[in-house]
Protein backbone atom coordinates (compact mmCIF):
# COMPACT_ATOMS: atom_id res chain seq x y z
CA UNK A 1 0.00 0.00 0.00
CA UNK A 2 2.56 2.20 1.39
CA UNK A 3 5.03 2.40 -2.33
CA UNK A 4 3.92 5.94 -3.57
CA UNK A 5 6.04 8.78 -2.06
CA UNK A 6 4.67 10.04 1.19
CA UNK A 7 2.96 13.83 0.52
CA UNK A 8 4.09 16.37 3.25
CA UNK A 9 1.12 17.89 5.52
CA UNK A 10 2.11 20.91 7.43
CA UNK A 11 -0.59 21.81 9.47
CA UNK A 12 -0.46 24.96 12.49
CA UNK A 13 -2.76 24.56 15.33
CA UNK A 14 -2.59 20.93 15.43
CA UNK A 15 -3.25 20.90 18.92
CA UNK A 16 -6.21 23.05 19.00
CA UNK A 17 -9.83 22.05 18.39
CA UNK A 18 -9.53 21.28 14.65
CA UNK A 19 -6.56 20.01 14.78
CA UNK A 20 -8.28 17.21 17.23
CA UNK A 21 -10.82 16.95 14.53
CA UNK A 22 -8.43 16.74 11.51
CA UNK A 23 -5.52 15.35 11.76
CA UNK A 24 -6.72 11.91 12.72
CA UNK A 25 -8.88 12.27 9.33
CA UNK A 26 -5.99 12.84 7.05
CA UNK A 27 -3.49 10.36 8.86
CA UNK A 28 -6.50 7.80 7.78
CA UNK A 29 -6.73 8.80 4.28
CA UNK A 30 -9.36 10.77 4.27
CA UNK A 31 -7.80 13.60 2.59
CA UNK A 32 -5.81 12.46 0.47
CA UNK A 33 -7.00 8.94 -0.33
CA UNK A 34 -6.54 5.59 0.52
CA UNK A 35 -3.27 4.95 -1.67
CA UNK A 36 -1.31 8.12 -0.71
CA UNK A 37 0.99 7.98 2.44
CA UNK A 38 1.65 10.83 4.34
CA UNK A 39 3.61 13.00 7.23
CA UNK A 40 2.26 15.06 9.38
CA UNK A 41 4.59 18.21 10.36
CA UNK A 42 2.91 19.72 13.06
CA UNK A 43 3.22 23.46 14.17
CA UNK A 44 2.18 24.52 17.43
CA UNK A 45 3.16 27.70 19.15
CA UNK A 46 6.62 27.61 20.87
CA UNK A 47 4.63 27.32 24.78
CA UNK A 48 4.96 24.47 26.91
CA UNK A 49 1.52 23.84 27.62
CA UNK A 50 0.46 23.41 23.82
CA UNK A 51 3.34 21.53 22.74
CA UNK A 52 2.62 19.14 25.80
CA UNK A 53 -0.78 18.70 24.18
CA UNK A 54 0.77 18.17 20.90
CA UNK A 55 2.77 15.57 22.58
CA UNK A 56 -0.29 13.67 23.23
CA UNK A 57 -2.35 14.09 20.22
CA UNK A 58 0.73 12.92 18.48
CA UNK A 59 0.34 9.76 20.83
CA UNK A 60 -2.90 8.95 20.03
CA UNK A 61 -2.10 9.34 16.15
CA UNK A 62 0.33 6.48 16.69
CA UNK A 63 -1.86 4.38 18.53
CA UNK A 64 -4.56 4.52 15.77
CA UNK A 65 -2.04 2.57 13.68
CA UNK A 66 -2.87 4.35 10.73
CA UNK A 67 -1.07 2.26 7.58
CA UNK A 68 -0.56 5.58 5.81
CA UNK A 69 1.07 7.61 8.51
CA UNK A 70 4.38 7.29 7.53
CA UNK A 71 6.06 9.75 10.01
CA UNK A 72 5.05 12.82 12.09
CA UNK A 73 7.22 16.03 13.09
CA UNK A 74 6.19 17.96 16.16
CA UNK A 75 7.74 21.81 16.01
CA UNK A 76 7.16 25.13 17.40
CA UNK A 77 9.26 26.72 14.75
CA UNK A 78 7.19 27.64 11.37
CA UNK A 79 11.10 26.74 9.02
CA UNK A 80 10.52 23.28 10.31
CA UNK A 81 7.00 22.38 9.65
CA UNK A 82 7.16 23.67 6.33
CA UNK A 83 10.05 22.07 5.30
CA UNK A 84 9.38 21.00 1.71
CA UNK A 85 5.28 20.54 2.84
CA UNK A 86 3.48 19.90 -0.02
CA UNK A 87 0.43 21.19 1.30
CA UNK A 88 0.31 23.76 4.18
CA UNK A 89 -3.10 23.55 6.43
CA UNK A 90 -3.16 27.01 7.94
CA UNK A 91 -5.29 26.73 11.02
CA UNK A 92 -3.46 28.29 13.98
CA UNK A 93 -4.98 31.39 14.93
CA UNK A 94 -7.75 32.81 17.78
CA UNK A 95 -11.49 32.08 16.91
CA UNK A 96 -14.00 34.23 18.07
CA UNK A 97 -16.23 34.29 21.21
CA UNK A 98 -19.77 35.04 21.13
CA UNK A 99 -20.56 38.59 20.31
CA UNK A 100 -17.70 38.78 18.31
CA UNK A 101 -17.28 39.43 13.77
CA UNK A 102 -14.62 37.22 12.58
CA UNK A 103 -13.19 40.63 10.93
CA UNK A 104 -12.36 41.24 15.00
CA UNK A 105 -9.63 38.95 14.71
CA UNK A 106 -8.24 40.46 11.85
CA UNK A 107 -5.25 42.90 13.99
CA UNK A 108 -4.32 38.93 16.52
CA UNK A 109 -4.51 36.86 14.02
CA UNK A 110 -3.29 39.08 10.87
CA UNK A 111 0.57 38.99 11.87
CA UNK A 112 0.61 35.11 11.84
CA UNK A 113 0.27 35.14 7.84
CA UNK A 114 3.03 37.36 7.72
CA UNK A 115 5.58 34.92 9.24
CA UNK A 116 3.89 31.91 7.76
CA UNK A 117 4.13 32.76 4.41
CA UNK A 118 7.72 34.07 4.60
CA UNK A 119 8.16 30.82 5.75
CA UNK A 120 6.28 28.34 3.60
CA UNK A 121 7.83 30.91 0.47
CA UNK A 122 11.37 30.04 1.87
CA UNK A 123 11.66 26.46 2.49
CA UNK A 124 8.04 24.48 1.35
CA UNK A 125 8.24 22.13 -1.49
CA UNK A 126 8.69 23.67 -5.46
CA UNK A 127 4.48 22.17 -5.48
CA UNK A 128 3.51 23.61 -2.19
CA UNK A 129 -0.16 24.51 -2.13
CA UNK A 130 -1.69 26.56 0.85
CA UNK A 131 -4.98 26.78 2.60
CA UNK A 132 -5.87 29.22 5.50
CA UNK A 133 -8.87 28.11 7.87
CA UNK A 134 -7.75 30.71 10.61
CA UNK A 135 -10.02 33.93 10.50
CA UNK A 136 -10.78 35.84 8.73
CA UNK A 137 -9.67 33.60 6.40
CA UNK A 138 -9.68 35.54 3.03
CA UNK A 139 -8.03 38.07 4.32
CA UNK A 140 -5.13 36.44 6.28
CA UNK A 141 -4.79 34.21 3.00
CA UNK A 142 -4.17 37.78 1.00
CA UNK A 143 -1.45 38.60 4.21
CA UNK A 144 0.04 34.87 3.63
CA UNK A 145 0.42 35.21 -0.42
CA UNK A 146 1.82 39.00 -0.09
CA UNK A 147 4.78 36.87 1.20
CA UNK A 148 5.18 34.70 -1.99
CA UNK A 149 7.98 35.25 -4.13
CA UNK A 150 8.56 32.19 -5.04
CA UNK A 151 4.84 30.56 -5.40
CA UNK A 152 2.11 31.73 -7.29
CA UNK A 153 -1.09 33.24 -5.91
CA UNK A 154 -3.04 31.06 -7.49
CA UNK A 155 -1.75 28.22 -5.01
CA UNK A 156 -3.28 30.22 -1.94
CA UNK A 157 -6.45 29.30 -1.10
CA UNK A 158 -8.89 29.80 1.89
CA UNK A 159 -11.68 28.23 3.08
CA UNK A 160 -15.62 28.69 2.01
CA UNK A 161 -16.64 24.95 1.97
CA UNK A 162 -17.93 24.85 5.34
CA UNK A 163 -20.27 27.60 3.86
CA UNK A 164 -21.21 25.62 0.97
CA UNK A 165 -21.55 22.16 2.81
CA UNK A 166 -24.06 24.03 5.32
CA UNK A 167 -25.80 26.10 2.29
CA UNK A 168 -26.49 22.37 0.95
CA UNK A 169 -27.87 21.32 3.92
CA UNK A 170 -30.21 24.00 4.17
CA UNK A 171 -31.48 24.10 1.13
CA UNK A 172 -32.16 19.88 1.54
CA UNK A 173 -33.67 19.92 4.86
CA UNK A 174 -36.13 22.74 3.61
CA UNK A 175 -36.95 21.17 -0.12
CA UNK A 176 -36.96 17.73 1.95
CA UNK A 177 -34.43 15.76 0.08
CA UNK A 178 -31.22 14.26 0.60
CA UNK A 179 -27.89 16.26 0.29
CA UNK A 180 -26.59 14.83 -3.05
CA UNK A 181 -30.01 16.41 -4.93
CA UNK A 182 -28.40 19.40 -4.03
CA UNK A 183 -26.09 20.97 -6.71
CA UNK A 184 -24.77 23.52 -8.22
CA UNK A 185 -24.30 25.75 -5.11
CA UNK A 186 -21.49 27.91 -4.60
CA UNK A 187 -20.28 30.62 -2.21
CA UNK A 188 -18.80 34.11 -3.40
CA UNK A 189 -17.08 36.34 -1.18
CA UNK A 190 -16.21 36.51 2.40
CA UNK A 191 -16.47 34.04 4.45
CA UNK A 192 -18.58 36.17 7.01
CA UNK A 193 -22.25 36.87 7.68
CA UNK A 194 -22.14 39.06 3.56
CA UNK A 195 -21.20 35.61 1.59
CA UNK A 196 -23.38 34.83 -1.01
CA UNK A 197 -24.69 31.38 -1.33
CA UNK A 198 -26.06 31.35 -4.85
CA UNK A 199 -29.36 29.93 -4.67
CA UNK A 200 -30.08 31.23 -8.17
CA UNK A 201 -28.29 28.98 -9.84
CA UNK A 202 -28.67 26.03 -7.53
CA UNK A 203 -30.45 23.17 -8.27
CA UNK A 204 -32.46 20.71 -6.29
CA UNK A 205 -33.11 17.36 -7.75
CA UNK A 206 -31.98 18.86 -11.23
CA UNK A 207 -34.67 21.39 -11.30
CA UNK A 208 -34.48 25.09 -10.08
CA UNK A 209 -33.99 25.32 -6.40
CA UNK A 210 -35.88 28.51 -5.89
CA UNK A 211 -38.99 27.14 -8.36
CA UNK A 212 -38.90 23.55 -6.18
CA UNK A 213 -38.62 25.23 -3.14
CA UNK A 214 -41.55 28.13 -4.18
CA UNK A 215 -40.57 30.83 -1.30
CA UNK A 216 -38.27 33.30 -2.57
CA UNK A 217 -38.52 35.30 0.42
CA UNK A 218 -37.45 32.46 2.60
CA UNK A 219 -34.52 31.91 0.10
CA UNK A 220 -33.57 35.65 0.75
CA UNK A 221 -34.71 36.72 3.78
CA UNK A 222 -33.91 33.22 6.36
CA UNK A 223 -31.97 30.64 4.16
CA UNK A 224 -29.04 34.17 3.36
CA UNK A 225 -28.80 34.77 7.21
CA UNK A 226 -28.91 31.31 8.29
CA UNK A 227 -26.08 30.17 6.34
CA UNK A 228 -23.83 33.65 7.06
CA UNK A 229 -24.41 33.83 10.61
CA UNK A 230 -24.36 29.74 11.38
CA UNK A 231 -20.71 30.30 12.78
CA UNK A 232 -22.20 32.62 15.66
CA UNK A 233 -25.12 30.28 15.94
CA UNK A 234 -22.75 27.34 16.76
CA UNK A 235 -20.65 29.31 18.54
CA UNK A 236 -23.74 30.37 20.63
CA UNK A 237 -24.81 27.15 21.18
CA UNK A 238 -21.70 25.38 22.02
CA UNK A 239 -19.47 28.42 23.71
CA UNK A 240 -16.51 26.97 21.33
CA UNK A 241 -16.36 28.06 17.62
CA UNK A 242 -17.14 24.83 15.16
CA UNK A 243 -14.39 22.27 14.97
CA UNK A 244 -15.68 18.63 13.49
CA UNK A 245 -17.65 20.66 10.98
CA UNK A 246 -14.53 22.92 9.92
CA UNK A 247 -12.42 20.07 9.93
CA UNK A 248 -14.16 17.84 7.56
CA UNK A 249 -14.67 21.04 5.04
CA UNK A 250 -11.33 21.21 5.36
CA UNK A 251 -10.81 17.49 3.94
CA UNK A 252 -13.79 18.26 1.69
CA UNK A 253 -11.91 21.46 0.39
CA UNK A 254 -7.72 19.67 0.17
CA UNK A 255 -10.01 16.13 -1.58
CA UNK A 256 -11.89 18.03 -3.94
CA UNK A 257 -8.51 19.99 -5.08
CA UNK A 258 -6.66 17.03 -5.86
CA UNK A 259 -9.25 15.30 -7.70
CA UNK A 260 -9.66 16.37 -11.39
CA UNK A 261 -13.25 17.57 -12.24
CA UNK A 262 -14.71 18.12 -9.34
CA UNK A 263 -16.62 21.90 -8.93
CA UNK A 264 -16.54 22.98 -5.71
CA UNK A 265 -16.23 26.60 -4.20
CA UNK A 266 -13.15 28.28 -2.87
CA UNK A 267 -11.78 31.25 -1.78
CA UNK A 268 -8.79 32.33 -4.25
CA UNK A 269 -7.81 35.25 -5.63
CA UNK A 270 -10.38 37.10 -7.39
CA UNK A 271 -8.60 38.73 -10.43
CA UNK A 272 -11.46 40.74 -10.67
CA UNK A 273 -14.09 37.68 -11.79
CA UNK A 274 -17.90 38.53 -11.24
CA UNK A 275 -16.96 42.62 -10.06
CA UNK A 276 -14.85 41.67 -7.00
CA UNK A 277 -11.93 43.81 -6.62
CA UNK A 278 -8.56 42.29 -7.90
CA UNK A 279 -6.31 41.38 -5.54
CA UNK A 280 -9.01 40.04 -2.85
CA UNK A 281 -9.75 36.64 -2.04
CA UNK A 282 -13.72 35.67 -2.75
CA UNK A 283 -15.42 32.62 -2.46
CA UNK A 284 -16.60 31.05 -5.99
CA UNK A 285 -16.92 27.93 -8.08
CA UNK A 286 -13.70 26.60 -9.69
CA UNK A 287 -13.00 22.96 -11.13
CA UNK A 288 -10.33 20.74 -10.44
CA UNK A 289 -7.95 19.74 -13.36
CA UNK A 290 -4.81 17.71 -13.41
CA UNK A 291 -2.65 20.75 -12.94
CA UNK A 292 -4.79 22.79 -10.45
CA UNK A 293 -8.17 23.96 -11.22
CA UNK A 294 -9.92 26.76 -13.46
CA UNK A 295 -12.30 29.12 -12.28
CA UNK A 296 -16.16 28.85 -13.60
CA UNK A 297 -16.92 32.19 -14.74
CA UNK A 298 -19.85 31.45 -17.02
CA UNK A 299 -23.15 32.05 -14.12
CA UNK A 300 -24.72 35.02 -15.15
CA UNK A 301 -25.56 36.93 -11.79
CA UNK A 302 -29.07 39.04 -11.88
CA UNK A 303 -29.51 42.29 -10.27
CA UNK A 304 -29.92 40.61 -6.87
CA UNK A 305 -27.04 38.65 -6.70
CA UNK A 306 -25.22 41.16 -8.35
CA UNK A 307 -26.01 43.70 -5.12
CA UNK A 308 -24.71 40.60 -3.23
CA UNK A 309 -21.60 40.01 -4.34
CA UNK A 310 -21.21 43.99 -4.32
CA UNK A 311 -21.92 44.13 -0.50
CA UNK A 312 -19.43 41.46 0.50
CA UNK A 313 -16.76 42.58 -1.82
CA UNK A 314 -17.24 46.01 -0.28
CA UNK A 315 -16.21 43.94 2.65
CA UNK A 316 -13.52 42.08 1.03
CA UNK A 317 -11.89 45.68 0.48
CA UNK A 318 -12.87 47.19 4.08
CA UNK A 319 -10.56 44.72 5.39
CA UNK A 320 -7.67 44.75 3.09
CA UNK A 321 -7.66 48.71 4.07
CA UNK A 322 -7.23 47.60 7.78
CA UNK A 323 -4.74 45.25 7.62
CA UNK A 324 -3.21 46.90 4.14
CA UNK A 325 0.54 47.62 6.68
CA UNK A 326 0.66 43.78 7.01
CA UNK A 327 0.88 43.69 2.93
CA UNK A 328 3.88 45.01 2.70
P1 LIG B 1 -8.29 26.68 18.94
O1 LIG B 1 -8.05 27.87 19.80
O2 LIG B 1 -8.94 25.48 19.52
O3 LIG B 1 -6.91 26.20 18.32
C1 LIG B 1 -6.05 27.08 17.68
C2 LIG B 1 -4.64 26.58 17.92
O4 LIG B 1 -3.76 27.37 17.17
C3 LIG B 1 -4.20 26.69 19.39
O5 LIG B 1 -3.74 25.43 19.84
C4 LIG B 1 -3.08 27.73 19.35
O6 LIG B 1 -2.05 27.46 20.30
C5 LIG B 1 -2.58 27.56 17.92
N1 LIG B 1 -1.88 28.72 17.40
C6 LIG B 1 -2.12 30.04 17.62
N2 LIG B 1 -1.22 30.79 16.97
C7 LIG B 1 -0.42 29.94 16.30
C8 LIG B 1 0.71 30.11 15.46
N3 LIG B 1 1.20 31.33 15.19
N4 LIG B 1 1.31 29.01 14.96
C9 LIG B 1 0.85 27.79 15.24
N5 LIG B 1 -0.21 27.55 16.04
C10 LIG B 1 -0.84 28.62 16.57
O7 LIG B 1 -9.08 27.21 17.65
P2 LIG B 1 -9.85 26.32 16.54
O8 LIG B 1 -11.24 26.09 16.99
O9 LIG B 1 -9.00 25.17 16.15
O10 LIG B 1 -9.93 27.40 15.35
C11 LIG B 1 -8.78 27.82 14.67
C12 LIG B 1 -9.12 28.93 13.69
O11 LIG B 1 -9.99 28.44 12.67
C13 LIG B 1 -9.85 30.13 14.30
O12 LIG B 1 -9.32 31.33 13.75
C14 LIG B 1 -11.28 29.95 13.84
O13 LIG B 1 -12.00 31.15 13.81
C15 LIG B 1 -11.05 29.38 12.46
N6 LIG B 1 -12.19 28.68 11.83
C16 LIG B 1 -12.39 28.91 10.50
C17 LIG B 1 -13.44 28.26 9.85
C18 LIG B 1 -13.70 28.50 8.38
O14 LIG B 1 -14.72 28.02 7.86
N7 LIG B 1 -12.85 29.18 7.64
C19 LIG B 1 -14.26 27.38 10.55
C20 LIG B 1 -14.02 27.18 11.90
C21 LIG B 1 -12.97 27.85 12.55
C1 LIG C 1 -17.45 29.13 11.39
O1 LIG C 1 -17.95 29.57 10.36
O2 LIG C 1 -18.02 28.29 12.10
C2 LIG C 1 -16.08 29.61 11.80
O3 LIG C 1 -15.60 30.58 10.91
C3 LIG C 1 -16.00 30.06 13.20
C4 LIG C 1 -16.70 31.39 13.40
O4 LIG C 1 -16.08 32.30 13.96
O5 LIG C 1 -17.85 31.51 12.98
Amino acid sequence: MASRKPIRVAVTGAAGNIGYALLFRIASGAMFGPDQPVILQLLEIPVEGPQKALKGVAMELEDCAFPLLTDMVLTGEADVAFKDANWCLLVGSKPRGPGMERADLLKDNGKIFIAQGKSIDAVAADDARVAVVGNPCNTNVMIAAAQARRLPADRFTAMVRLDENRARAQLAQKAGVAIDEVTDLYIYGNHSPTMFADFTHAKVGGKDAASVIGDEAWLKNDFLPAVGKRGAAIIEARGLSSAASAANALVDHVRDLVTPGKVHSVAISSEGRYGFAPGVWAGMPVRTTATGYEVIETYAMDDFAKSKIALTNDELVGERETIKDLLA
